[in-house]
């Protein structure tokens, strides 16, 4: 699959923004609860995505945030569970990364429960949108595989990669 050239979100394509948000199995790290954790998010993503460009629903939009908030807090804290049982030595820098992701994601609830138009125009959808990229191309695809490289080269000699869940 080809991707069209990236230089800068705001140039994304309809197209190329579908493609980067779409779950696919190069995104596995190969932990079944993880994995389908790390799938409802990039589904999530792709929702979020369809609304902002189609120039949806501002009520739909929070009620997408919301659960995306929910979402989010229940996998943080179930990775960073298992990122501790696997001795894994970036988890403190993970957690802060969580932990920015999560007040980052609250300033734009705040800011999207204040907005007052019916429909999705400029801020604070884009900055929605843009957030959804940070977390599943900018988060999932790149921080979190660090965790699964090491978890594999960790444990290369053994059979189980992750602790049985
Ligand atoms: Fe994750
Ligand atoms: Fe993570």
């Amino acid at each position: 699959m080809k991707l069209a050239p990236v230089s800068g979100l705001h140039n994304l394509s309809e197209f190329s923004l579908k493609q980067l948000i779409s779950w696919g199995d190069h995104l596995k790290v190969h932990q079944p609860q993880i994995d389908a954790q790390h799938e409802a998010i990039f589904d999530l993503a792709l929702e979020i995505a369809h609304i902002w460009q189609d120039r949806g629903d501002l009520g739909e939009l929070r009620a997408l945030a919301e659960k995306l908030n929910k979402v989010l807090k229940a996998h943080f804290r179930y990775e960073e569970q298992l990122l501790a049982e696997i001795g894994y030595p970036g988890l403190v820098a993970h957690q802060a990364e969580h932990q920015l992701m999560l007040e980052e994601l609250q300033v734009i609830l705040d800011r999207l429960h204040k907005s007052e138009s019916g429909t999705i125009a400029g801020e604070p959808g884009l900055a929605f949108q843009n957030y959804v990229l940070g977390l599943t191309v900018g988060h999932i695809f790149n921080s979190d595989m660090d965790y699964c490289l090491y978890a594999r080269k960790a444990v290369s000699n053994q059979e189980q990669v992750w602790p049985a869940s």
